[in-house]
Protein backbone atom coordinates (compact mmCIF):
# COMPACT_ATOMS: atom_id res chain seq x y z
CA UNK A 1 0.00 0.00 0.00
CA UNK A 2 1.51 3.29 -0.95
CA UNK A 3 1.24 6.20 0.68
CA UNK A 4 -0.97 7.69 -2.15
CA UNK A 5 -3.03 4.85 -1.82
CA UNK A 6 -3.38 5.35 2.25
CA UNK A 7 -3.25 9.19 2.22
CA UNK A 8 -4.26 10.71 -1.62
CA UNK A 9 -4.81 14.25 0.28
CA UNK A 10 -3.67 16.73 2.19
CA UNK A 11 -7.07 16.29 3.84
CA UNK A 12 -6.16 12.93 5.00
CA UNK A 13 -2.69 14.27 6.85
CA UNK A 14 -4.73 16.29 8.49
CA UNK A 15 -6.71 14.19 10.12
CA UNK A 16 -4.04 12.12 10.94
CA UNK A 17 -2.19 14.73 12.51
CA UNK A 18 -4.58 15.61 14.92
CA UNK A 19 -4.81 12.44 16.42
CA UNK A 20 -1.21 12.63 16.90
CA UNK A 21 -0.39 16.08 18.67
CA UNK A 22 -1.35 16.99 21.69
CA UNK A 23 -4.64 18.97 21.79
CA UNK A 24 -3.05 22.08 22.93
CA UNK A 25 -0.39 21.78 19.65
CA UNK A 26 -3.30 21.35 17.50
CA UNK A 27 -4.97 24.42 18.41
CA UNK A 28 -1.72 26.12 18.16
CA UNK A 29 -1.44 25.14 14.54
CA UNK A 30 -4.62 25.22 13.64
CA UNK A 31 -6.41 28.28 14.70
CA UNK A 32 -6.75 31.53 13.56
CA UNK A 33 -7.63 34.82 15.12
CA UNK A 34 -11.15 36.20 16.53
CA UNK A 35 -14.10 34.04 15.39
CA UNK A 36 -11.80 32.52 12.39
CA UNK A 37 -13.85 34.04 9.57
CA UNK A 38 -10.86 34.25 7.65
CA UNK A 39 -10.28 30.77 7.47
CA UNK A 40 -13.79 30.34 6.07
CA UNK A 41 -13.23 33.64 3.53
CA UNK A 42 -9.70 32.11 2.05
CA UNK A 43 -11.42 28.70 1.44
CA UNK A 44 -14.60 30.50 0.06
CA UNK A 45 -12.49 32.71 -2.68
CA UNK A 46 -10.78 30.22 -3.24
CA UNK A 47 -13.28 27.77 -4.14
CA UNK A 48 -14.94 30.57 -6.31
CA UNK A 49 -12.11 30.90 -9.04
CA UNK A 50 -12.96 28.82 -12.14
CA UNK A 51 -10.56 27.77 -14.71
CA UNK A 52 -12.21 26.18 -18.36
CA UNK A 53 -11.02 22.90 -19.14
CA UNK A 54 -9.66 22.34 -22.94
CA UNK A 55 -9.80 19.47 -25.18
CA UNK A 56 -8.16 17.43 -27.58
CA UNK A 57 -4.05 18.59 -26.88
CA UNK A 58 -2.61 15.48 -28.01
CA UNK A 59 -0.04 13.67 -25.29
CA UNK A 60 0.48 15.43 -21.83
CA UNK A 61 4.04 16.51 -20.99
CA UNK A 62 3.34 18.66 -18.24
CA UNK A 63 6.49 21.47 -16.91
CA UNK A 64 6.08 22.73 -12.99
CA UNK A 65 8.76 24.78 -13.29
CA UNK A 66 8.81 28.56 -13.04
CA UNK A 67 11.19 31.16 -12.62
CA UNK A 68 10.81 33.63 -9.64
CA UNK A 69 13.34 36.64 -8.49
CA UNK A 70 15.73 35.62 -10.79
CA UNK A 71 15.43 31.66 -9.99
CA UNK A 72 13.78 28.81 -11.56
CA UNK A 73 12.32 26.25 -8.94
CA UNK A 74 10.80 22.60 -10.94
CA UNK A 75 7.88 23.29 -8.35
CA UNK A 76 5.61 26.46 -8.23
CA UNK A 77 5.61 26.23 -4.20
CA UNK A 78 7.89 26.37 -0.77
CA UNK A 79 7.53 26.02 2.71
CA UNK A 80 6.25 28.99 4.61
CA UNK A 81 8.08 29.97 7.80
CA UNK A 82 6.30 29.12 10.87
CA UNK A 83 6.99 30.16 14.51
CA UNK A 84 7.83 27.12 17.13
CA UNK A 85 7.77 24.88 14.11
CA UNK A 86 9.45 21.90 16.20
CA UNK A 87 6.72 22.00 19.04
CA UNK A 88 4.23 20.77 16.26
CA UNK A 89 6.60 17.97 15.23
CA UNK A 90 10.17 17.41 16.53
CA UNK A 91 13.03 18.82 15.06
CA UNK A 92 10.55 20.14 12.37
CA UNK A 93 12.62 22.88 10.90
CA UNK A 94 15.59 20.36 10.32
CA UNK A 95 13.23 17.90 8.98
CA UNK A 96 11.66 20.72 6.43
CA UNK A 97 14.59 22.48 5.42
CA UNK A 98 16.25 18.95 4.37
CA UNK A 99 13.08 18.07 2.60
CA UNK A 100 12.58 21.33 0.44
CA UNK A 101 16.30 20.95 -0.23
CA UNK A 102 15.80 17.70 -1.65
CA UNK A 103 12.96 19.10 -3.80
CA UNK A 104 14.74 22.11 -4.99
CA UNK A 105 12.11 24.01 -3.30
CA UNK A 106 12.66 27.10 -1.10
CA UNK A 107 12.29 26.46 2.71
CA UNK A 108 11.61 29.54 5.13
CA UNK A 109 12.53 29.38 8.73
CA UNK A 110 11.28 32.27 11.29
CA UNK A 111 12.41 34.42 13.36
CA UNK A 112 10.63 32.41 16.33
CA UNK A 113 11.67 28.94 15.08
CA UNK A 114 13.01 26.42 17.99
CA UNK A 115 16.46 26.06 15.69
CA UNK A 116 18.65 28.69 14.59
CA UNK A 117 19.72 29.57 11.74
CA UNK A 118 23.05 27.53 12.29
CA UNK A 119 21.33 24.73 13.66
CA UNK A 120 19.66 24.60 10.13
CA UNK A 121 22.54 25.46 8.00
CA UNK A 122 23.32 22.01 7.33
CA UNK A 123 20.37 20.88 6.08
CA UNK A 124 19.88 23.68 4.04
CA UNK A 125 19.86 23.84 0.29
CA UNK A 126 21.15 26.71 -1.52
CA UNK A 127 17.44 28.66 -0.89
CA UNK A 128 16.99 29.55 2.55
CA UNK A 129 14.39 32.37 3.18
CA UNK A 130 14.61 33.88 6.53
CA UNK A 131 12.00 35.88 7.78
CA UNK A 132 12.52 38.15 10.26
CA UNK A 133 10.29 39.90 12.81
CA UNK A 134 11.76 43.29 13.20
CA UNK A 135 14.02 43.65 16.41
CA UNK A 136 13.75 46.58 18.02
CA UNK A 137 17.63 46.77 18.43
CA UNK A 138 19.72 47.98 15.46
CA UNK A 139 22.38 45.98 16.47
CA UNK A 140 20.57 42.71 17.41
CA UNK A 141 18.95 43.73 13.67
CA UNK A 142 21.91 43.64 12.30
CA UNK A 143 23.67 40.55 14.40
CA UNK A 144 20.33 38.21 13.11
CA UNK A 145 20.57 39.19 8.74
CA UNK A 146 24.86 38.44 9.61
CA UNK A 147 23.52 35.34 11.21
CA UNK A 148 21.40 34.19 8.61
CA UNK A 149 23.33 35.33 5.85
CA UNK A 150 26.20 33.01 7.49
CA UNK A 151 24.07 30.43 7.72
CA UNK A 152 23.11 29.98 3.99
CA UNK A 153 19.56 31.99 3.60
CA UNK A 154 19.89 34.00 0.87
CA UNK A 155 16.74 35.64 0.24
CA UNK A 156 14.83 37.62 3.47
CA UNK A 157 11.08 38.07 4.62
CA UNK A 158 10.12 40.84 5.95
CA UNK A 159 6.72 40.05 7.73
CA UNK A 160 4.77 43.16 8.27
CA UNK A 161 1.19 42.07 9.12
CA UNK A 162 2.55 41.12 13.21
CA UNK A 163 2.30 45.19 14.24
CA UNK A 164 0.65 44.44 17.55
CA UNK A 165 0.51 40.84 18.76
CA UNK A 166 -3.12 39.00 17.63
CA UNK A 167 -5.51 37.94 20.11
CA UNK A 168 -6.04 34.30 19.23
CA UNK A 169 -8.93 33.40 21.33
CA UNK A 170 -8.63 29.30 20.44
CA UNK A 171 -4.51 29.02 21.05
CA UNK A 172 -5.16 30.66 24.37
CA UNK A 173 -7.92 27.96 25.39
CA UNK A 174 -5.88 25.70 24.46
CA UNK A 175 -3.15 26.68 27.41
CA UNK A 176 0.22 27.16 25.18
CA UNK A 177 2.30 29.60 26.82
CA UNK A 178 5.81 31.05 25.55
CA UNK A 179 7.86 29.25 26.72
CA UNK A 180 5.82 25.50 26.05
CA UNK A 181 5.07 24.34 30.09
CA UNK A 182 3.64 21.07 30.13
CA UNK A 183 1.21 22.10 33.24
CA UNK A 184 -0.71 18.83 34.19
CA UNK A 185 -3.30 18.96 32.07
CA UNK A 186 -0.88 19.40 29.17
CA UNK A 187 1.13 16.70 30.38
CA UNK A 188 -2.15 14.40 30.47
CA UNK A 189 -3.10 15.75 26.54
CA UNK A 190 1.23 14.66 25.93
CA UNK A 191 0.90 11.38 27.15
CA UNK A 192 -1.90 10.37 24.77
CA UNK A 193 0.71 11.30 21.80
CA UNK A 194 3.59 8.95 22.18
CA UNK A 195 5.33 9.47 19.17
CA UNK A 196 5.25 13.20 20.18
CA UNK A 197 6.51 13.31 23.60
CA UNK A 198 9.30 10.74 22.52
CA UNK A 199 10.52 13.19 20.33
CA UNK A 200 10.10 16.09 22.51
CA UNK A 201 12.44 14.16 25.18
CA UNK A 202 14.80 13.70 22.58
CA UNK A 203 15.07 17.36 21.35
CA UNK A 204 14.27 19.03 24.76
CA UNK A 205 11.12 21.72 25.72
CA UNK A 206 10.71 23.88 22.06
CA UNK A 207 11.64 27.66 22.44
CA UNK A 208 12.39 30.08 20.42
CA UNK A 209 16.20 29.44 20.21
CA UNK A 210 17.46 32.59 18.25
CA UNK A 211 15.86 34.95 20.13
CA UNK A 212 16.68 33.11 23.31
CA UNK A 213 20.11 33.61 22.26
CA UNK A 214 19.88 37.53 22.54
CA UNK A 215 17.84 37.63 25.99
CA UNK A 216 20.87 35.32 27.32
CA UNK A 217 24.09 37.12 25.64
CA UNK A 218 25.04 40.19 27.41
CA UNK A 219 23.91 42.94 25.06
CA UNK A 220 23.03 46.13 26.41
CA UNK A 221 19.02 45.15 26.89
CA UNK A 222 18.01 45.58 29.94
CA UNK A 223 18.03 42.09 32.13
CA UNK A 224 14.13 42.30 31.59
CA UNK A 225 14.80 41.14 27.97
CA UNK A 226 12.91 38.71 26.64
CA UNK A 227 11.09 37.85 23.20
CA UNK A 228 7.90 40.61 23.33
CA UNK A 229 10.90 43.44 23.93
CA UNK A 230 12.83 42.13 21.64
CA UNK A 231 10.64 42.23 18.65
CA UNK A 232 7.99 44.76 19.63
CA UNK A 233 8.77 47.12 17.29
CA UNK A 234 5.82 47.85 14.70
CA UNK A 235 8.14 48.63 11.61
CA UNK A 236 7.70 51.69 9.45
CA UNK A 237 8.74 52.64 5.59
CA UNK A 238 12.17 53.87 7.10
CA UNK A 239 12.22 50.36 8.96
CA UNK A 240 11.71 48.91 5.21
CA UNK A 241 14.50 51.11 3.83
CA UNK A 242 17.13 50.53 6.34
CA UNK A 243 16.51 46.23 5.94
CA UNK A 244 16.55 47.31 2.57
CA UNK A 245 20.15 48.79 2.61
CA UNK A 246 21.31 46.21 4.92
CA UNK A 247 20.77 42.71 3.34
CA UNK A 248 22.38 42.78 -0.35
CA UNK A 249 19.84 39.38 -1.52
CA UNK A 250 16.28 39.63 -2.11
CA UNK A 251 13.63 40.91 0.04
CA UNK A 252 10.47 39.68 0.43
CA UNK A 253 7.41 41.50 2.25
CA UNK A 254 4.98 39.09 3.27
CA UNK A 255 1.09 39.99 4.49
CA UNK A 256 0.89 42.54 2.23
CA UNK A 257 -3.52 42.59 1.51
CA UNK A 258 -3.38 46.16 -0.25
CA UNK A 259 -2.80 47.06 -3.73
CA UNK A 260 -2.38 50.76 -2.93
CA UNK A 261 0.94 49.27 -1.08
CA UNK A 262 2.67 47.91 -3.98
CA UNK A 263 3.90 50.84 -5.88
CA UNK A 264 5.41 51.93 -2.44
CA UNK A 265 6.94 48.76 -2.25
CA UNK A 266 8.46 48.18 -5.38
CA UNK A 267 9.88 52.22 -5.23
CA UNK A 268 11.17 50.83 -1.94
CA UNK A 269 13.53 48.34 -3.67
CA UNK A 270 11.81 44.97 -2.78
CA UNK A 271 12.41 42.30 -5.21
CA UNK A 272 8.95 40.42 -4.18
CA UNK A 273 5.29 41.04 -2.59
CA UNK A 274 4.02 38.12 -0.17
CA UNK A 275 0.19 38.36 -0.49
CA UNK A 276 -0.83 36.81 3.15
CA UNK A 277 -3.26 37.07 5.72
CA UNK A 278 -1.13 35.02 8.07
CA UNK A 279 -3.79 31.83 7.89
CA UNK A 280 -5.89 33.96 9.21
CA UNK A 281 -3.89 34.49 12.27
CA UNK A 282 -4.32 38.27 12.85
CA UNK A 283 -7.41 40.32 11.56
CA UNK A 284 -10.65 38.06 11.38
CA UNK A 285 -11.60 40.57 8.43
CA UNK A 286 -8.86 40.20 6.64
CA UNK A 287 -9.69 39.47 2.77
CA UNK A 288 -9.21 36.41 1.66
CA UNK A 289 -5.70 36.25 -0.59
CA UNK A 290 -7.24 34.81 -3.51
CA UNK A 291 -9.85 38.23 -3.92
CA UNK A 292 -6.60 40.17 -3.56
CA UNK A 293 -4.42 38.74 -6.11
CA UNK A 294 -6.07 40.17 -9.39
CA UNK A 295 -5.66 43.94 -8.14
CA UNK A 296 -1.94 43.08 -6.42
CA UNK A 297 -1.18 41.75 -10.43
CA UNK A 298 -2.81 45.05 -11.83
CA UNK A 299 -1.10 47.21 -9.43
CA UNK A 300 2.74 45.61 -10.29
CA UNK A 301 4.99 43.81 -11.91
CA UNK A 302 6.99 42.32 -9.06
CA UNK A 303 6.33 39.00 -8.76
CA UNK A 304 3.65 37.83 -6.52
CA UNK A 305 4.06 34.69 -3.82
CA UNK A 306 0.41 34.45 -2.03
CA UNK A 307 -0.41 31.77 0.71
CA UNK A 308 -3.17 31.43 3.25
CA UNK A 309 -5.79 28.43 3.17
CA UNK A 310 -3.68 25.91 0.32
CA UNK A 311 -5.09 22.75 0.66
CA UNK A 312 -4.21 21.38 -2.67
CA UNK A 313 -2.54 21.78 -6.43
CA UNK A 314 -5.88 22.90 -7.64
CA UNK A 315 -5.76 26.28 -5.60
CA UNK A 316 -1.88 26.52 -6.57
CA UNK A 317 -3.26 26.50 -10.36
CA UNK A 318 -6.12 28.80 -8.94
CA UNK A 319 -4.09 31.32 -7.54
CA UNK A 320 -1.73 31.60 -10.42
CA UNK A 321 -4.78 32.00 -12.50
CA UNK A 322 -5.50 35.13 -11.05
CA UNK A 323 -1.74 36.58 -11.30
CA UNK A 324 0.28 35.25 -8.67
CA UNK A 325 3.97 33.60 -9.41
CA UNK A 326 4.59 31.69 -6.39
CA UNK A 327 2.43 30.00 -3.91
CA UNK A 328 3.64 29.01 -0.23
CA UNK A 329 2.14 26.67 2.21
CA UNK A 330 2.33 26.76 5.94
CA UNK A 331 0.57 24.50 7.68
CA UNK A 332 0.04 21.37 5.26
CA UNK A 333 3.66 20.70 5.93
CA UNK A 334 2.90 20.23 9.59
CA UNK A 335 0.04 17.99 9.03
CA UNK A 336 2.64 16.05 6.84
CA UNK A 337 5.05 16.01 9.74
CA UNK A 338 2.90 15.56 12.71
CA UNK A 339 0.90 12.85 10.33
CA UNK A 340 4.12 10.74 9.46
CA UNK A 341 7.19 12.21 10.08
CA UNK A 342 9.69 13.24 8.06
CA UNK A 343 8.09 11.19 4.64
CA UNK A 344 4.96 13.38 5.20
CA UNK A 345 6.77 16.64 4.29
CA UNK A 346 8.14 14.71 1.30
CA UNK A 347 4.46 12.99 0.88
CA UNK A 348 2.67 16.50 0.89
CA UNK A 349 5.62 17.52 -2.31
CA UNK A 350 4.54 14.68 -3.82
CA UNK A 351 0.54 15.29 -3.09
CA UNK A 352 0.36 18.77 -4.95
CA UNK A 353 2.78 17.79 -7.34
CA UNK A 354 0.31 14.91 -8.40
CA UNK A 355 -2.79 17.32 -8.52
CA UNK A 356 -0.86 19.87 -10.32
CA UNK A 357 -0.15 17.45 -12.97
CA UNK A 358 -3.28 16.02 -12.94
CA UNK A 359 -5.51 19.56 -13.22
CA UNK A 360 -3.20 21.00 -16.13
CA UNK A 361 -4.21 17.71 -17.61
CA UNK A 362 -7.75 18.87 -17.65
CA UNK A 363 -6.99 22.84 -18.66
CA UNK A 364 -4.87 21.30 -21.59
CA UNK A 365 -1.94 23.69 -20.27
CA UNK A 366 1.72 22.28 -20.38
CA UNK A 367 3.16 25.38 -18.62
CA UNK A 368 2.05 27.03 -16.12
CA UNK A 369 2.33 30.60 -17.82
CA UNK A 370 -0.69 29.46 -19.67
CA UNK A 371 -3.07 28.46 -17.05
CA UNK A 372 -4.18 32.45 -16.64
CA UNK A 373 -5.86 31.84 -19.76
CA UNK A 374 -7.90 29.18 -18.18
CA UNK A 375 -9.41 31.21 -15.68
CA UNK A 376 -12.98 32.14 -16.24
CA UNK A 377 -13.50 35.58 -15.42
C1 LIG B 1 1.37 27.88 13.56
C2 LIG B 1 1.76 28.98 12.63
C3 LIG B 1 2.84 29.80 12.95
C4 LIG B 1 3.23 30.80 12.06
N1 LIG B 1 4.34 31.56 12.36
C5 LIG B 1 4.77 32.48 11.47
C6 LIG B 1 5.98 33.20 11.71
O1 LIG B 1 6.66 32.99 12.70
N2 LIG B 1 6.34 34.14 10.80
C7 LIG B 1 5.60 34.40 9.66
O2 LIG B 1 5.96 35.25 8.88
N3 LIG B 1 4.48 33.71 9.42
C8 LIG B 1 4.06 32.75 10.28
N4 LIG B 1 2.93 32.03 10.00
C9 LIG B 1 2.22 32.26 8.73
C10 LIG B 1 2.79 31.40 7.61
O3 LIG B 1 4.06 31.84 7.21
C11 LIG B 1 1.89 31.42 6.39
O4 LIG B 1 1.63 32.76 6.04
C12 LIG B 1 0.57 30.69 6.59
O5 LIG B 1 0.76 29.57 7.41
C13 LIG B 1 0.00 30.27 5.25
O6 LIG B 1 -1.24 29.68 5.39
P1 LIG B 1 -1.46 28.09 5.44
O7 LIG B 1 -0.94 27.64 6.77
O8 LIG B 1 -2.94 27.95 5.33
O9 LIG B 1 -0.69 27.49 4.30
C14 LIG B 1 2.52 31.01 10.87
C15 LIG B 1 1.44 30.18 10.56
C16 LIG B 1 1.07 29.18 11.41
C17 LIG B 1 -0.08 28.28 11.02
Amino acid sequence: MTLHNRYPAIADLKARARRRIPHFVWEYLDSATGDEATLARNRAALDAVLLRPSILHGEFTPDLSVTVMGRTYPLPFGIAPVGMSGLVWPDAECLLARTAATAGIPYGLSTVATRTPEDVAPHLGDDGWFQIYPPRDPDIRADMLRRARAAGFGTLVLTVDVPVASRRERQTRGGLTNPPRLTPRLAAQAARCPAWLAGIRRTGMPRMRLIDSYADAATALPSTAHAGYLLRTSPDWDYLRQIRDAWDGALVVKGVLDPDDAAPLQQAGVDAIWISNHAGRQFAAAPATASVVPAMRAATDLPLIVDSGIAGGLDILRMIALGADFVMLGRAFHYGLAALGEPGAAHVIDILRADLIANMGQLGTHRLSDVPGRLIR
